[in-house]
């Protein structure tokens, strides 16, 4: 244990405004007894309530407990001292006790984790030992098993666009574990579940304001898990972030039987779920990929398919009722004469210069309906009718590539490249293997 210095104290101070602290309590919480903190220090809520911590310093050695939060107790976590006042508030945890010196560890089962504690590149991911989350009453603890990394992920590790920081935490991850899917087994259950018990094979996907699947366990509420198709390999069934972005599209446009579909940029994670799901509604799909894509869009069911490497796919002598660009990669001056009247441009991205943006919202004024950009709502629900789409064959994991945890920087860095065909998985089990 370390005593600090009025010098290290004004380091620390400098590295509290310079946000460093949140990594700083992390590796105390983590790798044992060696912190001195004597100053307020930020900490995702999501990741510490439920912590038992003990914590030691100089000659008294003292202990306290922070106790899951409560629904009456939200802004405010109890914390049990025995010497000291501590509290925890709101998504902070304020150590008011200014001057004393202490170490902490922690006493639950660590997991490895891929921790993100402040906006970068994908250097900034590391794999460090948290302590293993614990169900509150509504939420099931998974086991997880594979997990991806995605166009979700790798905007909220840069912060981008911008104003993603008011959701994702303004100067560093309001939340320490990303990723949204996950698919594993139950290791336990919360008081009030009673549709699964430990050791179901289950898939879903994680809130996005709590941490996520890039972990060993997460805990997940009850809505958004269904138990996995049987057969599926958990690789095989990390398929929700992009079948969740592309059912909003079709939910907005009302994709029906008989109507006509363009799908600009298909063999993406949102393509590739967007010409399965317009498939199995009965609509005729025509997908624009590059050449080593062909055979792949061919066989998710697309009718027709278009190379956009040596074809003009504005030029194909076709109209169609829908026009989707899901990779964010062409815009709706240059689709618009592929439209019939009172088609509609659907857009997962901003486009050039957030123009989608603009003409959506121009759109809505206008009452036009020319250009959307389709928000998804909640994901209750989704996750069993996406189960149901798999059983019927009517839906399938497109796997890129995958990656040990241990490895996951790498898989942001290829992910961020664009060029992923379908998702990319991380091997949660594989990084077991090689512990
Ligand atoms: N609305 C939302 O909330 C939301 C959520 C997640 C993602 N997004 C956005 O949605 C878009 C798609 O996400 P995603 O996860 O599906 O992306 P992704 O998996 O990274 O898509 C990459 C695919 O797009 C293809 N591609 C790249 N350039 C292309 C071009 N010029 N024309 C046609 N295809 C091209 C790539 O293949 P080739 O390079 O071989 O062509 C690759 O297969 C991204 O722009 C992402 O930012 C939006």
């Amino acid at each position: 244990m370390t005593r600090l210095g009025y010098g290290n104290l004004l380091i620390l101070a400098l590295r509290v405004l310079a946000g460093e602290v949140n990594a700083f309590l992390n590796l105390s919480l983590c790798e044992g007894p060696r912190l001195a903190v004597r100053t307020r220090v930020s900490r995702p809520r999501s990741e510490f309530p439920r912590t038992a911590v003990h914590v030691g310093g100089g000659k008294a050695p003292y202990s306290f407990r922070v106790l899951p939060p409560t629904p009456r107790l939200r802004r405010t976590d109890r914390v049990h001292k025995t010497r000291r006042s501590f509290s925890v508030g709101g998504p902070r945890l304020r150590v008011p006790t200014l001057g004393v010196s202490f170490a902490c560890t922690v006493d639950k089962d660590p997991m490895k984790a891929a921790v993100i504690t402040r906006y970068g590149s994908p250097d900034v991911v590391k794999i460090r030992e948290v302590p293993k989350p614990v169900p509150a009453a509504g939420e099931i603890l998974i086991r997880v098993r594979a997990a991806t990394v995605n166009r979700t992920d790798c905007g909220e590790l840069r912060a981008h666009p911008f104003f993603m920081r008011f959701f994702s935490g303004l100067l560093r991850p309001r939340r320490t574990i990303f990723g949204l899917d996950f698919a594993g087994e139950v290791e336990a259950v919360g008081a009030a579940i009673s549709s699964f018990k430990p050791g179901d094979r289950v898939f879903g996907m994680c809130p996005s304001r709590s941490n996520g699947a890039q972990a060993e366990y997460v805990c997940v509420p009850e809505r958004t898990v269904a138990a996995m198709p049987a057969g599926t390999r958990f690789d095989e069934a990390v398929v929700c972030e992009g079948a969740f972005y592309a059912n909003a599209v079709l939910k907005k446009i009302e994709l029906r039987a008989g109507h006509k579909i363009l799908i600009y940029g298909a063999s993406g994670a949102i393509g590739t779920a967007l010409a399965q799901l317009a498939k199995s509604s009965g609509a005729g799909v025509t997908a624009v990929v590059a050449t080593r894509h062909l055979d792949l869009v061919k066989s998710l069911g697309a009718d027709r398919v278009v190379d956009y490497t040596v074809e003009d796919f504005t030029r194909i002598g076709e109209i169609f009722d829908f026009v989707v660009d899901a990779v964010g990669k062409t815009s709706f001056f240059r689709c618009r004469k592929l439209l019939k009247p009172g088609g509609i441009f659907a857009a997962t991205d901003l486009g050039p210069w957030a123009q989608n943006v603009v003409l959506a919202i121009w759109s809505s004024i206008t009452r036009s309906n020319r250009v959307v950009i389709p928000v998804p709502g909640r994901i209750d629900g989704f996750v069993g009718f996406l189960k149901s789409r798999m059983e019927a064959g009517q839906f399938r994991a497109i796997v890129d590539r995958k990656y040990p945890l241990a490895a996951i920087a790498d898989a942001y860095r290829y992910v961020e490249t664009g060029q992923k065909a379908g998702i990319v998985v991380i091997d949660i089990a594989a990084a077991d293997e090689s512990a």
